[in-house]
């Protein structure tokens, strides 16, 4: 489908851009302008017609390059189709220039363009913020243009984020039906349109939104759009989730695309800011003693003049705390080296506090208005580092560098992004010749684009250094799940909230998007913290288990079950880990009642919520069922399967078995309550029609009941 849509909008191209690449001043009625500009001279049209075209068959992908000029200025645009082999997915873009004799302003940069035509249109797209991401809407097209946009400035997925579904055929189905998935690959402010300006059908366009942003394109200059990706499938939302998780894994998307991931323990909800040796040693014992791979040290390590104590001070100073850590940073990683267990460290590189020997010394080096008062972010002192001056760019590398040159056992960094750009001016940019711009200050307006173009090119200089230590991408949880930066990340924090309930929620939104070897999955404390929630830590180990595995919270506190059951859930994991993190999803009961929201997002709970993964081969599988609410009485509920090979008989066996007293270690066999369903076999037709009798709350008598199964 995606193949014949590509083929007609060639086809349409050999005279006419505008299949392609709509652009104010060639576009009818029906239209918007994907592309609008206005001219060194003033002018605003732009009629582009294709110059060349050529064909580039890469052993991953084919590309067609259309090279486009305008009818009179002397303006360029190269229209890129890059079709993947391996996967359904498209990605399209554009690279804008021109030798006009100054620079030209660009009103309107789209990365792509889409017509879409449907009986019955649904748009999905996620909304969310701390504490509570990815909920997903799910509501009809209509007349008029909805617009899909986020102007954090340094993030882009709290709030609204940057990938859609569109299904043609009524209300999207998770194992059936016609949907398109799209995701602009940019973690800056975008916009996504969709419109229905004619009888036929709608437009999606999509790109990063020209608000406070028209970009100064110096002549001969290239600026290149963001990549636009969009897959087609024809087994519903699942399809595309597949997609989108086998391109992240396969072209390039995610660092490290397919490699698994480590289990771990990371430092925050254990003791935040009261680092000390001996609590990150004894966290070291812990994470080492259930099975875990890695320990990660959290936030308020660093700080010399001004102490990291509360999130109000020393970003940017990033020296060893020796207040809290008197033997540095080599202690800790001989000791995790002494335990066969990896190390990992927080930063916040691209963020300062006015507190700080940092601001002290460079009070020129974050982004601010000239003669405006600063607007200050977390802890009442936090500025964002201006990321288009390329002397903040090598602060932010060097950071890196030294960090990793001075320590090489440092394995994990999390990199986190607290703070949104609030402050729109960069002295760099205001300092840019104004002959050269004619006007001081023109480029100003560059700043949010600039900004990120300045992130991406110190990660990629950080990724040619380092390309094998992983780093999480972490913006206040999951503030910047986008796949503008996750070429250079191995996974992201999916959210701030541990509560396991509410993950179910948030990682299931998630994941139509992302693949679970990219989504980072703790297992929180009980009661949590947030919400004040009571739940089984067989619960919490199985919710945190169906991406990659960790653990955030203090093991001090922990009980005896708890270690018990993590100790279990850790070895289960291990050997179900290249299934769960490199599987093909299938979401089975989605918590979530669709369609959901009624345009304003909210979450209608169900029962149940189940997902499964499958192996290429489809010899393996496994399964998770999660209870979310329990009453007396309630019948559990048969849950068909998906995904598997209707003619191969599979056996069930129940991992992360519930543990039972007494907790002492090591767990033998029998160590715990096996379902009835343990050790039966089904054909792969059986499970996929008739479904299984998950047994729930009936067995347990507790809140929160789950199980996985794996098959074989
Ligand atoms: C926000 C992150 O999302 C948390 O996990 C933690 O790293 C804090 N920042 C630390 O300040």
């Amino acid at each position: 489908m995606l193949l014949a849509l590509c083929a007609c909008l060639l086809a349409g191209v050999q005279s006419h851009a505008i299949d392609l690449l709509p652009t104010f001043g060639d576009i009818d009625h029906i239209h918007l302008p994907a592309l609008l500009v206005q001219h060194a001279d003033g002018d605003q049209s732009l009629q582009l017609r294709p110059q060349d075209t050529t064909y580039i068959n890469n052993p991953q992908y084919t590309e067609t390059v259309i090279k486009t000029k305008d009818l009179v200025q002397p303006f360029y645009v190269t229209i890129h189709v890059r079709q993947w082999k391996a996967v359904e997915m498209t990605e399209t873009w554009y690279d804008i220039s021109h030798t006009e004799k100054r620079p030209v302003r660009l009103q309107r940069y789209d990365s792509g363009y889409l017509p879409i035509e449907g009986d019955n249109p649904y748009l999905l797209h996620l909304h969310g913020n701390w504490a509570a991401e990815g909920v997903p809407t799910v509501e009809p097209l209509t007349r008029g243009v909805k617009s899909i946009r986020n102007s954090d400035g340094a993030r882009n997925a709290h709030l609204d984020a940057p990938e859609v579904m569109i299904a043609l055929d009524g209300v999207p189905q998770e194992n059936y039906g016609r949907v398109l998935g799209a995701a602009l690959c940019w973690s800056g402010n975008f916009e996504l349109r969709v419109a229905a300006t004619d009888e036929k059908g709608f437009h999606f366009y999509a790109g990063i939104d020209p608000m406070a942003s028209e970009y100064v394109l110096e002549p001969k200059k290239v600026f290149s759009t963001p990549h636009l990706a969009y897959t087609w499938s024809n087994e519903g939302m699942g399809g595309v989730s597949r997609a989108f998780h086998r391109w992240a894994r396969t072209c390039g998307m995610l660092h490290n695309g397919n490699a698994t991931r480590d289990i771990l323990l990371n430092s925050w909800e254990g003791i935040y800011f009261d680092i000390t040796e001996e609590r990150i040693l004894a966290m070291m014992n812990d994470i080492a003693s259930f099975g875990g791979e890695l320990f990660v040290m959290d936030d308020g390590w660093f700080g010399g003049k001004y102490q990291r104590n509360s999130d109000n001070a020393a970003l940017g100073d990033w020296v060893v705390d020796t207040r809290k850590l008197p033997n540095g940073l080599k202690a800790l990683t001989d000791a995790a080296k002494a335990r066969h267990i990896k190390f990992g460290i927080w930063i916040e590189p691209e963020a300062t506090n006015t507190l700080s020997e940092f601001y002290e010394k460079h009070p020129d080096w974050v982004l601010q208005e000239r003669n405006r008062e600063l607007k200050l972010g977390r802890g009442g002192t936090q500025l964002v580092l201006d990321m288009t001056n390329p002397k903040v760019q090598d602060f932010v590398f060097n950071l890196v560098d030294t960090l990793l040159t001075n320590n090489p056992e440092i394995s994990y960094i999390k990199w986190d992004a607290n703070a949104s750009i609030q402050n729109c001016g960069s002295p760099y940019l205001a300092s840019l010749s104004p002959s050269l711009w004619g006007r001081a200050g023109e480029r100003l307006s560059n700043l949010y684009v600039d900004y990120h173009l300045g992130l991406v090119k110190t990660l990629e200089r950080i990724r040619a250094k380092y390309p094998n230590v992983v780093i999480q991408n972490c913006a206040s949880g999951g503030g910047r799940a986008n796949y503008g930066l996750m070429p250079y990340f191995d996974e992201f924090w999916v959210s701030d909230n541990n509560d396991a309930l509410q993950r179910v929620y948030i990682q299931w939104g998630t994941s139509y998007f992302f693949p679970s070897n990219a989504m980072a999955q703790h297992i929180g404390g009980s009661p949590y913290l947030m919400t004040g929630r009571t739940t089984p830590i067989k619960f919490r180990c199985d919710v945190a288990m169906s991406g990659r595995l960790g653990m955030e919270l203090q093991p001090a506190h922990m009980t005896d079950e708890e270690r018990a059951q993590c100790t279990v859930a850790f070895a289960d994991y291990k050997e179900l880990r290249p299934l769960i993190q490199l599987g093909n999803l299938y979401r089975l009961v989605s918590p979530y009642s669709l369609p959901c929201g009624e345009g304003r997002g909210e979450v209608a709970a169900q029962r149940v919520a189940s997902l499964m993964y499958v192996s290429d081969t489809k010899d393996h599988a496994v399964l998770f069922a999660y209870g979310l609410s329990s009453f007396m009485k309630q019948s559990s509920r048969r849950i068909r399967l998906a995904g598997l090979d209707p003619d191969r008989t599979y056996t069930l066996h129940e991992r992360n078995v519930r543990v039972q007293p007494p907790y002492s270690l090591p767990l033998g066999e029998g160590r715990g309550e096996v379902s009835a369903l343990d050790g039966k076999s089904f054909t792969g037709a059986y499970l996929m029609s008739v479904g299984l009798d998950i047994p729930l709350s009936t067995e347990y008598n507790i809140d929160y009941p789950s199980r996985i199964f794996e098959l074989k």
